[in-house]
């Protein structure tokens, strides 16, 4: 919360990668190296183009940053320096590669980036070739300060394991985009909303909402493996969200989580956890759904690539035994025996 109150994104970004917060200078060499790698090849530009539109985004933005491997000089070494020049590629070029598909998925001409603009105007411009108001960004920023890393979660789970057979960032990344993919953990953000859609007004929510946990549906964005009494990064985005429904006129998306968080936890005393409050910003500003865990994951490779670092620093295979319960040893038959 308090980075959120006083931290433009590329600050938080800075501190996740380097462990402490930038002073002035620390923070313009940052910019200036983030905004100088933002741009992708020809080569992964028309990779993106060929690819088939009804791709989920997620699987696009997972083979685009296995691609950027095959092309980044460092790929294979996993040295300190090395990893955080891979790291600042990555965290620079994915945004490119998400606005681009956005676009070519649309029928659009892809638009380049841009030095001038900070990392979420950047993202709008080349997106929608317009940046928002000011608070429309603000509130953007605020969920990606709040995605940016969140310590032993199943995709950075994936991302340590990987690295602890000393292999590279690069797939690291790769496989953790994977594991992020699924409903559970980062795609709730998009069945969040594919649920407020479904429900359509809010004087449908009460109904919609008994009936789900009448039939002991999963009610996606609430509940969290750690966080029992709350999500403590939810009073902040929800505040945001809020006010990009107030600023745009959409308030029946508020009015709406009003009313299934109440009854979450009336009748579960289940809390909402931060992909709540996050899926309805981003369909109130425009994006299209499939697209909210993408954001998630350019927010979260900065968490990723510092936990990747400090595995490779110091590294021990991570090997878990699994208890067996099947059947008892038994003889192996030849073939014609069986
Ligand atoms: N809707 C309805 N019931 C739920 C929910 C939910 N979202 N979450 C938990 N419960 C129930 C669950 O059915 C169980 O009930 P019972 O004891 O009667 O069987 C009880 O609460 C305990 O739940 P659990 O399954 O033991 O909890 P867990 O720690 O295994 O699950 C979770 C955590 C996140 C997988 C789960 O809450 C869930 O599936 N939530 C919906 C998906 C979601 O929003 N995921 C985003 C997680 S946070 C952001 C991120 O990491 O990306």
């Amino acid at each position: 919360q308090e980075l959120c109150d006083k931290c433009d994104f590329e600050e938080v970004a800075y501190l996740v990668l380097n462990g402490e917060l930038p002073n002035k200078s620390q923070l313009k060499k940052f910019i200036k190296q983030e905004r100088s790698e933002r741009k992708l090849s020809k080569q992964i530009l028309n990779d993106i183009k060929k690819m088939p539109r009804n791709a989920h985004p997620m699987d696009v933005i997972r083979t685009c940053v296995s691609l950027m491997a095959l092309e980044d000089k460092d790929t294979k070494d996993n040295s300190p320096k090395a990893n955080m020049r891979k790291a600042m590629r990555i965290f620079a070029k994915t945004p490119t590669a998400v606005a681009a598909y956005f676009r070519t998925r649309k029928g659009k001409s892809i638009i380049a980036p841009s030095k001038k603009l900070s990392f979420s105007e950047n993202f709008f411009k080349m997106m929608f070739n317009k940046v928002p108001d000011k608070e429309i960004v603000r509130a953007f920023d605020i969920s990606l300060i709040l995605y940016a890393e969140h310590s032993f979660n199943v995709s950075t789970f994936t991302a340590r394991t990987i690295t602890s057979s000393l292999s590279d960032l690069h797939g690291a990344i790769t496989g953790a985009i994977a594991s992020l993919k699924g409903p559970l953990h980062g795609g709730a953000n998009e069945a969040v909303m594919h649920m407020m859609k479904e429900i359509g007004k809010p004087e449908k929510a009460k109904a919609w909402i008994e009936n789900a946990l009448n039939k002991k549906k999963v009610v996606m964005g609430f509940g969290h493996r750690v966080y029992r009494t709350g999500d403590s990064r939810v009073p902040t985005m929800k505040h945001y969200m809020f006010k990009v429904a107030k600023l745009l006129k959409k308030e029946k998306y508020t009015r709406m989580y009003e009313i299934l968080e109440k009854v979450m936890l009336q009748r579960k005393n289940i809390h909402p956890n931060v992909d709540f409050p996050c899926g309805p910003t981003y369909y109130m500003m425009g994006i299209d759904i499939d697209f909210y865990t993408p954001i998630f994951v350019m927010s979260r490779i900065t968490g990723w690539s510092a936990h990747i670092m400090e595995q490779h620093a110091s590294n021990k295979l991570i090997r878990p035994l699994s208890k067996y319960r099947g059947a008892e040893v038994r003889e192996v038959m030849l073939l014609n025996q069986r």
